[in-house]
């Protein structure tokens, strides 16, 4: 349980719903969905495709499910998957690849979580017989472990094209597709347009309790329709959670720059704080990773100290924390949270032997 004065850093998927989303879930008009029936999640699903600029659109109860159905109509068992390393859907996602669609990952690095052609390109299995198939890209923008980082649609469009050409379907990753929309100053049509498959979240950075959202052609939704229901994701009244949904696609991109303005700021703060190892000025999104820097401080132990001191911060591995800003973050906590941080670090020696 988290107090109400805590500053919640640890994800954009704490936000709570907004009193407007609160208001629409009241009165939203329902029906049965699984009978297609509940105009509520119709309407969600025809506004998604449109905003995406694709012939249809499905509500899913979580991104993981999205993602996961992607794979699975993208890809046969016992080929293979070209994810990003620290991807989502290979490194937080049960193994569902695997599990679901007996699809092997094959992880590739990008620094920056960027992929690119010559870096996927060497991954690609070649057409014999004996060897497991390449069946996927996916891709992930922003690419939340990698910091937030951003695809441009040029930078998409270099992977698909070539990918396309070799008979390889790109699936994005879009959880936070506005975000990065947001960062480009583009539309996320624009973003994903050379992808096959795009799945978004509307309980991230946009602010709804529950859902997200997969968007392809007439053809996939249908068939990934089927597959929600094989999943245990056929949803009753689900107007109720879409209500919500509506309001976090058409209100909430709008806002998302402050977020992006907050975690810079609480960035160049930060990297300011010796034993902290960050670099404000490769902050673009709403994500920060950053490096602990102090041979007598793990990351577990900087969390339980700012958590006692009412700040809330995520953590990677021993020497990695990572902190979101989000709707439920106002421009006072940003300062209060740096105000901790140094208090908190002030007690440690930072050495330069464990910095990058
Ligand atoms: C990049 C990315 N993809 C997919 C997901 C999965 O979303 P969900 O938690 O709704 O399953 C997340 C969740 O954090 C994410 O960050």
């Amino acid at each position: 349980m988290t107090s109400i004065q805590n500053i919640d850093l640890r994800s954009d998927t704490v936000t709570k719903p907004t009193l407007e989303m609160r208001a629409a879930m009241a009165a939203a008009e329902v029906g049965d969905d699984v009978y297609l029936e509940d105009p509520t999640v119709n309407r969600l699903q025809e506004r998604a495709a449109e905003i995406f600029q694709r012939e249809a659109a499905l509500f899913v109860p979580s991104g993981s499910m999205g993602n996961q159905i992607a794979v699975r109509l993208h890809t046969s068992p016992g080929q293979e998957m070209i994810t990003e390393e620290r991807g989502h859907i290979y490194n937080y996602e049960m193994a569902a690849m695997s599990a679901i669609s007996g699809v092997l990952a094959r992880p590739v690095r990008a620094e920056d979580g960027i992929l690119r052609w010559d870096l996927i390109s060497p991954s690609i299995r070649p057409r014999v017989y004996y060897r497991a198939q390449t069946g996927l890209v996916a891709l992930e923008n922003t690419h939340n472990m990698a910091g937030g980082t951003v695809y441009t649609a040029r930078q998409v469009e270099e992977i698909c094209e070539p990918a396309h050409e070799a008979g390889l379907p790109v699936h994005m990753d879009g959880a936070r597709i506005f975000n990065a929309a947001a960062a480009l100053d583009t539309d996320v049509a624009s973003l994903t347009r050379s992808c096959d498959s795009v799945m978004f979240c509307l309980s991230k950075g946009l602010g709804a309790p529950v859902g997200s959202m997969l968007v392809g052609s007439r053809e996939f939704i249908d068939r990934a329709r089927s597959l929600r229901k094989l999943l245990g994701g056929g949803m009753r009244q689900t107007g109720i959670l879409a209500a919500a949904g509506l309001i976090a696609l058409e209100k909430m991109p709008a806002r998302l720059h402050e977020d992006h303005a907050n975690a810079r700021l609480l960035a160049e703060f930060l990297e300011q704080i010796p034993g902290l190892s960050l670099d404000s000025s490769k902050v673009r999104t709403n994500i920060l990773v950053i490096r602990i820097a102090c041979a007598d401080l793990d990351s577990a132990q900087l969390a339980l100290r700012l958590r006692q001191n009412g700040v809330l911060v995520g953590t990677i591995d021993p020497r990695t924390i990572r902190l979101l800003t989000h709707l439920d973050v106002s421009r006072d906590q940003i300062h209060r949270a740096a105000r901790v941080f140094r208090e908190v670090l002030e007690a440690f020696t930072p050495t330069s032997v464990l910095a990058p």
